[in-house]
This record gives structure tokens, C-alpha cells and sequence, in this order.
């Protein structure tokens, strides 16, 4: 299954790579609905995947070799099985109705509005007993949390302080945006951009579901609390999983005064369509990104998780390579894919393979999620080093050649790209630390330096299929074909979809 012993003994590879923190998905006890996204215990471990002393041993190893470890908070629902929702819907006068959203049918008899979950059709499902309808904005197994009611607020910290006592470094709480509805359950108003082949629920504009005033304030209070727990050196951190417009996106951070997540994923460079990979859209995006996190803030940039297709499967993997130069050299904490570093592809399931099931009725049954959620293929053996038995998920079919320890022996691979960019990274304070700026540059190439007062690199992304040029001289750092480092003179060619990264010399002129 891929459990907490099998993450243990991969730790070490995983500080090699050069990363600094370590994202879990949840492996709280769960009936497995939505791949542990309905909780049945927040303080427990599936034993699926192991013990608690299992995550004890796991939190301890990775500190020990500077690792951190983040988990998914998934505060906006529980599992049905929970014994909160248990006690919710035994009747309507029990002490926990009230941590749920419960509402009468319509006069009409219906649902009690028109609005719609994320894994198709109504957002209100009817518990025939007590004749009320409850509120799901994911599967009718993950009914929704009521944080109007401030028991619920205080149980939710609870559970985070739970995983605080234990060491834990924060939370990517999930589902950030929903936490909190429309007090008045007013219907929400059709979607005119609505376009075939878009998700059902986008039918509907989100004005009552989604961004409410009332779940910033229960950010801050999440923010709040870690900002307890943290000190100097050590904080910890608070990252909300939020699809939206940057305009929308920013107000995640709250404000100096009032934080509220560190950072909320920025989804922009997954979600820009494939034919869009051009350097005017890339430098128009990242402009807009950089002009609109305020000053104080801290941005972050994401190619690929769990719930969507993988980046070597979106862009080629020429491109991809561009796009890890990217990601870790844009300003900001990057968030690496597991897997992506080896350049893996979605799988190919036929219907009878696929075990998410509600994701892939939101994808109108074109793609299922368990595409970017295969076993990771650590070497050529039957069961890739991930298992002896058999995986919960089939492995990629091209890991016999595509696995960690034949990426480990060729010197040009994604693997050594990946590791190079982020030992390069961590020892450069311009590329960790400093300004953005980008640079004017031939159409097609994509460039920008970032500095500090006493450092400074440039990079240069050539995102055409023709030989570029220029006026550059200065020590290469890196090559996306990793074939190429050292000092080299002005006028510099950038093959087709190559990257560089440049410790420029002198005045950095514009390209010819
Ligand atoms: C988030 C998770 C996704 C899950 C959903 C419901 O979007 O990333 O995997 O299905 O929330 O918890």
C-alpha cells in the first residue's frame, strides 16, 4: 500500500534528493472512501499503514537528518463513520447535531438549495431517520464539519495539538476554502464560463460555498495556534490547499497583523494548459504573481499532487525539465510531486483498475486520480523494491527502465537533474532568498534573475525548438541537459528546450 515502515526506509534517499520537508497524505484510520480523505480518527493510524509508534519512530528519523514533516489536516469533513457524525445523526436533538450541517428538506420537498458536490450531483444527502437533510461538498461519506459551532473550532485544535506534541512541523490543511458556508444557505448563481466537459458543480458561481469571511477566521485561528508552538528557528507551518485567482488566492495570507496561512498553494504553473508553456505566458503569469503577494508574504510555487495529471504527462519530457528548472528557481517554497522527479506518466487503467472511484466521476469518468498515484518504482525488481506482494495500484508500465536506481546510474537522468537543482538551490541564497526580476529576452525564451545584495543568477528558458542566443557571459551552473557547466563567453546558445542557470559576470546585457 505504501505505509509509514516503507516511508522510514526511505528517508534517506529522500535527504539525498535534497528536499527539506516531507508532505503525508492522510494515514489516519479511514473506511477509504476517498483515499483517506474521510477521517474515522484524527489521533490514530490506519493500520493499513502502520502504528503510531510507527509515525513516532518516522517523525524522529526524519528530524534527525534535518527532515520535516507536514500533515494533512482534513478539517472540513469527516468520514461518516466518525463517531462525532455517528452521535451527529443519531437524532436531532443529540449533543452533536450541531457539529454537522443539518437543514430541513425545501418547502418544496427537495434538496434545501441547489448546491452541488465536487464528485457530482446534490451537495445534501437525506438521513431518512431523522428526515434532515446534511451538507457534503465531497462524497455523501464525508459530511461536513459545522464551524459555526465553536466546539467544532476547539476540537479541530485539539487534534492539531495533538500532532504539535509530537513534533509534527504544521499542516497542508485540506479543502482550505469550504471550511465555512453561506450562513443564509442561499442558492448559488449559475455559471455563465460554465462549458461542456467542465465539472458538474462549476454549473454553479461558488459566491456561497467557497472564500467566506467566516473561514479566514477560522484560518487564523489554525494560524494562531502554530504560531504557539513555534520558535525562533523552528515554526511551524500552515499551508492551505486553495484553487483560485491570485486576486482571491492572496487573501489566504491574512494579514501582518492577522496571518493566516503561511503560504497557500499557488496552482497556476499545474493548472496552465500545456499549450500555454510559451515564455510570454510564463513571464505574463509569474509577473502577475510576484505584483500581487504582498511584500510581507511568502509565495509558493506547485507542478503536480495527487488530484491531478502528472507533470511529464501534461508537458513532454523536454518540457518537464523546464519546468523543474522553474519550479526551483522561481521565488518561493517549491512543492515536488513524489515521483515527478523521475519524470513518471500517469498510468493507463482500464475502468475496472480504478479504485477512486469519486474522483473519477469529477472527471466525468475521462481520468481518474489513481492516474498520478502510482506505487513509486524504486528499482527493476518484480515489485519495483516497493512491494513483494502485490500493489495496491499497478506499477508504471515503463519502470523497468524508469525506476530510481537506473536514474541514480545515468548521469544525464530527471533524477540527476532534480537532485542538482536542489543542492543548487539550497546552496545559492539568490535562488532561496532573493529578488525576481525578469528580463527582456528573444520571443521564445523566458528569462529572470534572482539576487540578493551580494549574490545573483540568471536563468533562461528556451521554450521554442530552435537555437536561441544570448548576451551573456558568466560561470553555467546547471543545464536542463546537464551536459554543459563552467565558464563559458558571450554570445550564449540555448539549444531548443534547454534551460540555464548562470552565475553571470559583469553587466547581464539583453539578448541580441
Ligand atoms: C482535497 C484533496 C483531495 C480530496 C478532497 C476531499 O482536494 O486533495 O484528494 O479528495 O480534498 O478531501
Amino acid at each position: 500500500m505504501g505505509d509509514l515502515p516503507g516511508i522510514l526506509r526511505r528517508l534517506d534517499y529522500l535527504a539525498d534528493l535534497g528536499v527539506e520537508a516531507v508532505w503525508l497524505s492522510p494515514f489516519y484510520p479511514s473506511p477509504q472512501r476517498d483515499f483517506g480523505y474521510d477521517v474515522a480518527d484524527y489521533c490514530g493510524v490506519d493500520p493499513v499503514f502502520g502504528t503510531l509508534a510507527d509515525f513516532d519512530r518516522l517523525l524522529m528519523e526524519a528530524h534527525a537528518r534535518g527532515l520535516r514533516v507536514i500533515l494533512d489536516l482534513v478539517a472540513n469533513h469527516t468520514s461518516n463513520l466518525h463517531p462525532w457524525f455517528v452521535e451527529s445523526r443519531g437524532s436531532r436533538t443529540s449533543a452533536k447535531r450541531d457539529w454537522y450541517v443539518w437543514r430541513d428538506p425545501h418547502p418544496n420537498g427537495g434538496h434545501p438549495n441547489n448546491w452541488l458536490s465536487f464528485f457530482g450531483g446534490p451537495a445534501w444527502t437525506l438521513d431518512p431517520q431523522t428526515e434532515q437533510y446534511y451538507l457534503h461538498h465531497f462524497l455523501p461519506e464525508q459530511p461536513d464539519l459545522n464551524y459555526r459551532n465553536p466546539e467544532v473550532l476547539e476540537a479541530m485544535l485539539e487534534v492539531m495539538r495533538f500532532w504539535l506534541e509530537r513534533g509534527v512541523d504544521g499542516f497542508r490543511v485540506d479543502a482550505a476554502a469550504l471550511l465555512v458556508e453561506d450562513e443564509h444557505f442561499r442558492d448559488e448563481p449559475p455559471n455563465p464560463a460554465w462549458r461542456p466537459g467542465m465539472r458538474e458543480r462549476d454549473r454553479l458561481r461558488h459566491v456561497h460555498t467557497e472564500h467566506q469571511p467566516e473561514t479566514h477566521e477560522v484560518l487564523r485561528r489554525f494560524r494562531a495556534l502554530l504560531d504557539q508552538y513555534s520558535e525562533p528557528g523552528r515554526e511551524r507551518v500552515l499551508i492551505g490547499e486553495v484553487y483560485a485567482p491570485f486576486e482571491i488566492l492572496v487573501a489566504y495570507y491574512g494579514s501582518p497583523e492577522a496571518p493566516e496561512c503561511h503560504f497557500p498553494f499557488n496552482f497556476a504553473l499545474m493548472e496552465l494548459p500545456p499549450e500555454r508553456w510559451t515564455a510570454e505566458d510564463l513571464q505574463a503569469l509569474v509577473g502577475a504573481y510576484e505584483s500581487i503577494v504582498p511584500g510581507w508574504a511568502w509565495p509558493s510555487w506547485v507542478l503536480g499532487n495527487h488530484d491531478r495529471p502528472r507533470v511529464a504527462s501534461r508537458l513532454g519530457e523536454e518540457r518537464t525539465r523546464l519546468a523543474h528548472l522553474l519550479l526551483l528557481t522561481l521565488r518561493g517554497t517549491p512543492t515536488l510531486y513524489y515521483g515527478d522527479e523521475l519524470g513518471l506518466r500517469d498510468l493507463e487503467l482500464s475502468p475496472d483498475q480504478v479504485q477512486d472511484l469519486p474522483g473519477f466521476r469529477e472527471h466525468g469518468g475521462r481520468w481518474s486520480r489513481d492516474a498520478a498515484r502510482a506505487p513509486m518504482p524504486w528499482d527493476g525488481s518484480p515489485g519495483a523494491g516497493f512491494t513483494v506482494g502485490t500493489p495496491w495500484l499497478p506499477l508504471p508500465v515503463d519502470f523497468p527502465v524508469r525506476n530510481v536506481a537506473s536514474q541514480e546510474k545515468d548521469p544525464h537522468s530527471m533524477l540527476r537533474l532534480l537532485r542538482r537543482l536542489l543542492h543548487l538551490r539550497r546552496q545559492t541564497p539568490a535562488l532561496t532568498v532573493g529578488a525576481y526580476r525578469s528580463l527582456p529576452a528573444p520571443p521564445g525564451v523566458y528569462a529572470y534573475e534572482r539576487f540578493t545584495d551580494s549574490d545573483r543568477v540568471l536563468v533562461a528558458v528556451n521554450l521554442t525548438g530552435r537555437m536561441q542566443t544570448l548576451e551573456a557571459s558568466g560561470e553555467i551552473l546547471l543545464s536542463t541537459h546537464l551536459d554543459r557547466f563552467g565558464p563559458e563567453r558571450a554570445p550564449l546558445g540555448l539549444r531548443p528546450q534547454e534551460g540555464i542557470l548562470l552565475r553571470p559576470t559583469g553587466e547581464v546585457v539583453p539578448w541580441r
